[in-house]
């Protein structure tokens, strides 16, 4: 099929060069004329595992290009996926802005270019019913064109995006019209023997996104609890506790004595809280939306009360091992918000330095995949960059690690020693073995020392 896609971010651009490897001839319209160009000369504006790679592959073969404008790209395809950016507005809740311009945009190109049966597909999460309350209505005065709106909602982890996209669990489509539906089902073909097509309006499938980032987001924020209340009894490791817990026969399944560890285990770990471009935001605009509705949300608001309290407790204990941290020099091990990507969107590590710096520390910091640059554009100042940890080591008395990078796996006490002035280190997701590291010179969450 031909079809569009809106926006080259972490969803749109999964989403365009894995249509198109499986044989959609995909065009791809960005705002954006620097990230544009970058796709012309085949640079991919952002680090995701696999992505350049499919992405050289499906040009080379003809089925991916960059459009110069919608017209172009509306002229040549009979749908389109809207993968725009849908972050946090005035007081939490979402701003739609882009969604709501794109759709314009893009009505307004089918009209130029006089396009009949054009199918819209809402890719961006969006809380429930702005597909049919705030974006149905912008198809209006269409002087007899038939346009479809669904809304089939993404549930790609980025550090997994293709892995994830190529290998659905459910690919929820909700309708406003059976037209989309069938629409929609047939683009997803090649996934159809595997994959559950959950077919439903557009209200529950956007219910459907949210519930799915609130639940994951509840589960993380339960063990951050269980690790703050064990930061207050010495000699509980809440690392142990969750551990017992997944081994519970509730959660972690035994058949043919063979034991199945459910992947949403790894959400069952403390840590310095979740970030990212989904789970804050997301649980952010769910609960205004429910303000907005007329109901409450208390379990959502302690979800993020209690995230948005780990990353203080880490500059908390920094100040408790430094006394003052004023001038003093802290190495930040890790800027993106987990491991397998360089998106820094609320990231524990970017709030740890903002605190920091507060505070009057020096930061030196390394990260393996995040490009400095996104840091400055952000507006952190004054962060001293490393090729390699052992450079961002140098000349600090305290680190702080905040993303699991796999190559921060074997620190140890003695390389902490070779590198550092003070060798002392706070492990912000309880990575590091414990064992490794003299008393007074390792400390991790979740547990006292
Ligand atoms: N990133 C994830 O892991 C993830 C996963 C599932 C769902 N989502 C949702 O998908 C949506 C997109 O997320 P993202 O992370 O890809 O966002 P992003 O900010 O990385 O990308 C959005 C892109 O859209 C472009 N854009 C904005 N307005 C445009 C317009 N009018 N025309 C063309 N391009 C336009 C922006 O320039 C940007 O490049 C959001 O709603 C997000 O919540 C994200």
């Amino acid at each position: 099929m031909n079809l569009g896609v809106i926006g080259a971010g972490y969803v749109g651009l999964t989403t365009a060069v894995c249509l198109a490897s499986i044989g959609h001839k995909i065009s791809i319209f960005e705002i954006n004329r620097l990230k544009a160009k970058q796709l012309e000369n085949k640079n991919i504006p952002f680090y995701e595992e696999g992505i350049k790679e499919l992405f050289e592959k499906v040009t080379s073969i003809g089925n991916l290009e960059i459009s110069e404008s919608l017209d172009y790209m509306v002229r040549n395809t009979e749908g389109c996926f809207i993968c725009v950016g849908t972050p946090t507005g005035d007081n939490e809740s979402i701003d739609l802005s882009q969604v709501i311009g794109s759709m314009n945009s893009l009505v307004e190109a089918i009209k130029n270019v006089k396009k009949n049966n054009y199918t819209i597909i809402i890719r961006s999460t969006v809380v429930p019913l702005t597909t049919r309350n705030k974006l149905l209505p912008l198809l209006k005065n269409l002087n007899g064109i038939q346009i479809t709106l669904c809304i089939v909602p993404e549930f790609l982890r980025e550090g997994q995006a293709l892995d994830d996209f190529m290998n659905p669990d459910k690919i929820v489509i909700g309708s406003t019209d059976k037209s989309g539906e069938i629409f929609v089902k047939k683009i997803f073909d090649h996934f159809k023997d595997n994959v559950n097509f959950i077919i439903t309006n557009p209200e529950t499938a956007e219910m459907i996104k949210y519930t799915n980032n609130a639940f994951f987001s509840t589960l993380i924020s339960f063990s951050n609890e269980i690790a703050n209340i064990s930061e207050r009894i010495h000699g509980v490791d809440a690392f142990q506790v969750m551990d017992a817990l997944i081994s519970d026969k509730r959660i972690t399944i035994k058949t043919d004595n063979q034991k199945i560890v459910p992947y949403l285990s790894t959400y069952l770990l403390p840590g310095c809280g979740f970030g990212g471009s989904c789970f804050p935001k997301d649980v952010k605009a769910l609960t205004q939306h429910a303000i907005s509705l007329g109901t409450k949300t208390p379990l959502l608001n302690a979800v993020l009360e209690i995230n948005e309290e780990r990353v203080m407790k880490i500059i908390s204990l920094a100040e408790f091992l430094l006394g003052n941290l004023k001038g003093n020099q802290i190495s930040i091990l890790g800027l993106a918000f987990k491991p397998d990507t360089d998106d820094i969107r609320s990231s524990p590590a970017i709030e740890g330095i903002r605190l920091l710096q507060e505070k009057g520390a020096n930061i030196s910091a390394y990260d393996p995949k995040v490009n400095p640059e996104s840091i400055i554009q952000i507006g952190i100042n004054d962060v001293v960059f490393h090729e390699n940890l052992e450079e961002c080591l140098k000349n600090s008395v305290l680190a702080i690690l905040f993303t699991k990078w796999p190559e921060f796996r074997t620190i140890n006490g003695e390389f902490l020693s070779k590198h550092m002035i003070n060798p002392i280190i706070i492990d912000g997701r309880g990575y590091l073995d414990r064992n490794q590291f003299q008393k007074k010179t390792y400390y991790k969450i979740g547990y006292a020392e």
